[in-house]
């Protein structure tokens, strides 16, 4: 029988680094990467465009339970609109339950025969595979995450200015961090990776060498 999947839970806040380095350790790995944020986008975005206001918790966990593919395909999920009406609507307790499923799903049977799976989000590592092989918590400070997502909008053409991108980003935190559930926090075994001072090629090495020497086979 074959092995079953390794998982490898990336959890942390908003511009940590996590999109970037999860995507390079599941091309090193060959493992298939899910970016769990898409989802709760993809909900938030339905809202917008259906006029449903994001705190109405009974409308955002139908459109949760009736996600498809092709809503996680929209230019739209990455504007800062859209990302303020994730964290609103992934607050509401059955909208995440809605979403369980498809994660669970995902983590048991990667894509294409996968050997694994990189899956980046918030609650991984405590909620949705507490059992993970490797839990990597990713960090930096706000100040840090703020200047690298205005240079991300900077890059994109968006105009935007520091300290609105700044509050935002607390904004954002402080509703990730105090909410009743799935509250953003590392998981205990997590290996916490602060990259205030690393750049994406160090904080990869220090991720692709906890990640090896947890998934030493026992026997050679
Ligand atoms: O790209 P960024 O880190 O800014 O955000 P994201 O990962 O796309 O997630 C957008 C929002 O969805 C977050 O601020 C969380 O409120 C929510 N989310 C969550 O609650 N649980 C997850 N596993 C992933 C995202």
């Amino acid at each position: 029988m074959p092995d079953a999947p390794v998982i490898v839970a990336l959890d942390g806040p908003a511009a940590s680094g996590k999109g970037t380095l999860g995507r390079r350790l599941a091309s090193h790995f060959g493992y298939a990467y899910l970016d769990s944020g898409l989802l709760y986008r993809a909900v938030g975005w339905r809202m917008l465009r259906e006029g449903k206001d994001p705190e109405d918790a009974a409308a955002a966990a139908i459109i949760a339970a009736e996600l498809g593919e092709n809503d996680l395909k929209s230019a739209e999920l990455r504007e800062d609109r859209v990302a303020n009406a994730a964290t609103i609507v992934a607050a509401h307790p059955d909208v995440r339950q809605a979403l369980v499923g498809y994660q669970r799903g995902f983590a048991a049977k990667p894509p294409q025969g996968a050997p694994g799976a990189v899956i980046d989000g918030r609650d991984i590592g405590t909620v949705i595979c507490p059992d993970a092989d490797c839990k990597i918590f990713v960090d930096a400070s706000v100040e840090v995450r703020a200047m690298r997502r205005l240079k991300e909008l900077q890059d994109r053409g968006v105009e935007s200015i520091y300290p609105r991108v700044l509050r935002d980003m607390e904004e954002r935190d402080a509703r990730d961090r105090n909410r009743p559930v799935a509250p953003l926090i590392p998981a205990d075994d997590a290996f916490k990776l602060d990259t205030t001072d690393l750049d994406a090629d160090a904080a990869f090495e220090l991720a692709a060498a906890f990640i090896a020497a947890r998934n030493k086979p026992d026997k050679s």
